[in-house]
């Protein structure tokens, strides 16, 4: 039998059965049933996989289960209760992240496959980063190891656009 870990995903402790060596992404796709996180390259070279452990983005496709053991691991699914936590509440009363809302505002998505990883790290950008300039977003993208952020549809510019509204709304 596989040893059983326990992790907190999305504001709840989860007792893990899958083999210490798995994958965190297909812990939460196959085992918890995520579907935010996303296989693109299995590499860490795409970012679709991306999450937050402890506030810091990951790519899950590459990270054992074992790796996090008593941390906070957070998904796309997770951003609201962040949000919410961020200002003092408990429950995500049903109100999306505003990363999330702007992208939705700014209609960023094409296919979508990327968009989880795309959200996660200027969810992690705004936290650090509260008023990121053009370049400093850029930067977060494409220069932040291990790899950048792709999207084979080309929805950069809209994504840009979507951190600098969703920075104005955390301002407010
Ligand atoms: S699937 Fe993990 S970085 Fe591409
Ligand atoms: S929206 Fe299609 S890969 Fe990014």
């Amino acid at each position: 039998m596989a040893d059983q870990l326990t992790t907190n995903v999305n504001g709840h402790d989860r007792a893990i059965t899958s083999a210490p060596e798995t994958p965190l992404l297909y812990v939460l796709r196959n085992e918890l049933r995520l579907s935010g996180p996303r296989y693109g390259c299995g590499l860490a070279q795409c970012g679709a996989c991306a999450v937050l452990v402890d506030g810091a983005e990951v790519r899950s496709c590459i990270t054992p289960i074992a790796a996090t053991a008593g941390k906070k691991v957070t998904t796309l699914e997770g951003l609201p209760l962040l949000w919410a936590q961020s200002k003092g509440a408990t429950a995500d009363g049903g109100t999306l992240h505003p990363v999330q809302q702007a992208w939705i505002d700014e209609q960023v998505p094409q296919c979508g496959y990327c968009q989880s990883g795309m959200m996660i790290a200027a969810a992690e950008l705004l936290a650090t980063n509260p008023s990121p300039s053009v370049a400093q977003i850029k930067d977060a993208y494409t220069n932040k190891p291990p790899s950048p952020h792709l999207c084979r549809c080309g929805t950069y510019a809209a994504i840009i656009r979507a951190v600098q509204r969703a920075s104005m709304t955390m301002k407010s």
